[in-house]
Order: C-alpha cells, then structure tokens, then sequence
C-alpha cells in the first residue's frame, strides 16, 4: 500500500503534543518524513502523553540519539525495565535475550556468538555467499514479472540463516516463517499470528525443534555454527527455555530481515535515482559506499528503545527515571544537520559509514559486517551481469514501527 504521504503544512498544522510517530500507519504507508521533519525543528526531544503503548520520548535527531545510545548505564535495554521496543512484550511472555540485557550479562553471552561474524570467518564464507547469490542470480526470469523480495532478498538471506546455525537446508523456509512470527505486529490484518498467544506457541514449536539440533550440538565437540556455540559456550550452556527462545529469536531476526530489506530498498533507491547506478557502473570502486548508502536509505531498524535508570536531561528536556526513551534511527539518519541532503540517494557521500542504521555503543550491531558482506557480493554480482530491475508495481510495506520491512516488490529485469 503506497499512499501519498500528508503534505508538510498539513502535518506542521496537527498540535504538536498529539504527534505519535509509534503509529505503524506511518511505516505501512510510508508517510513518516514530514512527522519527523516537524519533530527534528521543532521539538527534538518530543513528549508523547498518550499512545497505544503508552507516553513515550521521541530522540529524532542524529547527536541526541547518539548520546542515548552511548549511556547504557541511564539508558537501559534490559527486559524487566521494558526492553527495547516501544510495546513492551507482554511480562507472561516475556522472552530474554542479550539484546534485552545490560552488562555484565549482555557482554558475556554478545561474546560466545561474536566470533561467527569475525573477518576470518566471514572469509571462510564469501565463497559460498558468491556461488548462491550468482545462483539466485542466473535463475531469475527475464521479461516477466516476479516478486524480488521473495525470489532474492527473502531467498539469500535465508540461505545465509542456515549457514549460521548449520541447519537443515531444505527446512530453511522455516527461518523466514519463525522470523516474520517473531517480529510480525499482531494487530496487522495480514500478520502470520493474530494474538502474542499464538506468538508464543510458534515460537515454542521453534524451540522444540531447534531444541532436537541444539543437544545434538552440546554431546558433539564444539563447532564453529551458532547452535554449537550457544550449547557450548559458558555464559549461554544453561538457558532457560525462554531465554532460549529469545536468544534464537534475536538472532534469526537479527541475521534475516535486516539485511532482506536493506536487499530491496535499494532497488527502490535506484528505480528514483537511476543516474545513481550509472555512477556505480562508471566506477565500482564505489560499491563499498553504495552499500552503506542502502544501509543508511533503507534504516531497516526503524528504532529501539530504552528506559531511563535515574532522572537526567536530554536536549533541554527534563527525562525521569523509568521513562521511555525512543531512538528513531529513520530520522536521525534524515537529520540534515548530521547528513547532507539526506533525503538524496547519493553513492559517493564522503563519509558513507556515517549513519545510524547499525546503532551504536555496546548494543551496536554484531553482524555488521557479514552484512555488509551479503550486500556487496550482491551488488557486485549484478553488476558483472550488467543486470537491470525495472520496478513494476508498488512495493508492500509492512504494518510495523519497528522493523521497516518490504513484503514484496514486483519486477521485472529486460528480456
Ligand atoms: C543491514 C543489516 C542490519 C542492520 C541494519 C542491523 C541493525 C541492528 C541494530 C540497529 C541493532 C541494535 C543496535 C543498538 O541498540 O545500538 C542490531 C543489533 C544486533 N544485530 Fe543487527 N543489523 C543488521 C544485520 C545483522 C546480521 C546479519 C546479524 C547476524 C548475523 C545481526 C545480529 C544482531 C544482533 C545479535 C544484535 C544484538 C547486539 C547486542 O545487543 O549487543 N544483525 N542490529
């Protein structure tokens, strides 16, 4: 659904105090720019009383979310302060994981997993990632249309989820179903679960089976998959089913619908910025830069939230302890003051790591990097193809405000 989002007056003549940028209307319809635009000259640190998850902070440009995200000890992730979305996950249900944690526990367990996306291993898996992707590639249908999140985004990512936790490859579909359970907004009219109950039992069906590979994993020696490092590592051996469960959860999420989307808002980018794949035709040395710049258009983490521990101030505004603090990491990375012209898709930006779609501070993201990898071997392989996707159809977003995810996306590429 693409609607034509409100125009700037009228959106700078709604009372400011009602603005509610937690509404996922906003991402479905791709109608957040000019509420922020609003919020980042106006009120950079927002007061929202009254939403559907409550009253919440709203930390919209690039500086302050810096400061958040670098105060881990005033602004908590850990789960029984709320977590680190602005719905809190219902405490009965409750799943942890050490994105949900603050030090020391978030440190120990972040640790047994790291060493899967370190730069030996993610030399270890280029090849693979190359022969797939040049795969995935050379099966696409020429002069008909197909859905390119499903055929290639949903596809390579996938298949990389099942490197990670060496699972069985012809299950792989699974990963994507438990992903879009585990992230899916359930008061979505198309969402895959239509109550956190039914969340729930999904995500123990997960567990049950990832249970099976998980002690086959812990009576083997240690290998180097992220099943066999949860079972073996020390700080992460003994979970609790729960934790068990958010644990998978983070990172099958972590490792799929990021990258997935970032996969097919660059096509989009360069449907409304052709001359920018010309650049990048003229001279490849620019990938690296392109493939931050995806990052950075797509913001595929729309935000994460934290909890204030103690009473402080934030760009002149007065936070007490146990407030919502959100960082929305779409407007920070619109922050003209921060980004040049950043509603542009520029390729050759002279700092192009300078966003905020991987976090920051102790939370950054630890798959940066393999990320980084799946998308430039992507692009590179396009381009030794010298493919072209022509945009068919409007894409369908997702009915979410905090994952900005692209359903599906017609195309076609020249007979
Ligand atoms: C373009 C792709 C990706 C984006 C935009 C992204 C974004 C993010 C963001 C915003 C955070 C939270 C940062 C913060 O709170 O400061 C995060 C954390 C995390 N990401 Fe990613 N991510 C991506 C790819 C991946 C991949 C491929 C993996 C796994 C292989 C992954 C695994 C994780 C994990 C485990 C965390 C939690 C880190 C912690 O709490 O210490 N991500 N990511």
């Amino acid at each position: 659904m693409e609607t034509v989002a409100p125009t700037r007056s009228a959106v700078d003549a709604l009372p400011l105090e009602t603005l509610d940028v937690a509404d996922p209307r906003l991402y479905q319809t791709d109608a957040w720019r000019p509420y922020f635009a609003r919020l980042r000259r106006e009120a950079p640190v927002h007061y929202c009383p009254a939403s559907a998850y409550g009253p919440y902070w709203s930390v919209t440009k690039f500086k302050d979310i810096m400061t958040v995200e670098v105060n881990h000890e005033v602004y908590s992730s850990a789960a029984e302060v709320g977590g680190i979305q602005v719905e809190d996950q219902p405490k009965e249900m409750d799943r942890p994981s050490f994105i949900r944690m603050d030090p020391p526990k978030h440190t120990q367990q972040r640790r047994v997993v790291a060493p899967i996306v370190a730069t030996d291993n993610l030399k270890n898996m280029e090849s693979t990632i190359r022969e797939r992707t040049a795969r995935v590639l050379d099966g696409l249908p020429r002069g008909e249309t197909f859905d390119w999140v499903d055929r290639v985004s949903i596809e390579l990512t996938t298949m990389m989820l099942a490197t990670l936790f060496d699972f069985p490859f012809e299950d792989r579909r699974k990963l994507t179903w438990w992903s879009d359970v585990a992230v899916a907004n359930v008061r979505a009219p198309d969402a895959p679960v239509h109550s956190e109950a039914e969340r729930f039992a999904e995500l123990t069906a997960m567990a049950e089976y990832m249970g099976r590979l998980y002690a086959e994993r812990a009576a083997a020696p240690p290998r180097f998959d992220l099943l066999s490092m949860l079972a073996h590592g020390q700080a992460t051996r003994d979970m609790p089913l729960r934790e068990f469960m958010g644990t998978l959860g983070l990172l099958i999420v972590g490792g799929n619908d990021t990258t997935r989307n970032t996969m097919s808002g660059a096509v989009l980018a360069l449907q409304r910025h052709p001359d920018q794949w010309e650049k990048l035709r003229a001279n490849p040395a620019l990938l690296p830069a392109f493939v931050q710049e995806t990052i950075r258009w797509q913001t595929p983490v729309i935000h994460m939230r934290r909890t204030a521990r103690a009473d402080t101030e934030l760009g002149g505004q007065r936070i007490r302890a146990g407030d919502k603090v959100v960082m929305w990491y779409v407007s920070g990375n619109r922050d003209e003051e921060a980004i040049d012209d950043p509603e542009a898709f520029v390729i050759d930006r002279p700092r192009p790591r300078h966003h905020l779609s991987f976090g920051s501070g102790i939370h950054r993201c630890v798959g940066d990097r393999l990320a980084e990898l799946q998308l430039h071997v992507l692009w590179e392989e396009m381009l030794k193809r010298d493919l072209s996707i022509e945009v068919v159809g409007e894409p369908v977003r997702a009915y979410s405000n905090f994952l900005r995810g692209i359903k599906a996306l017609p195309v076609r590429i020249a007979a």
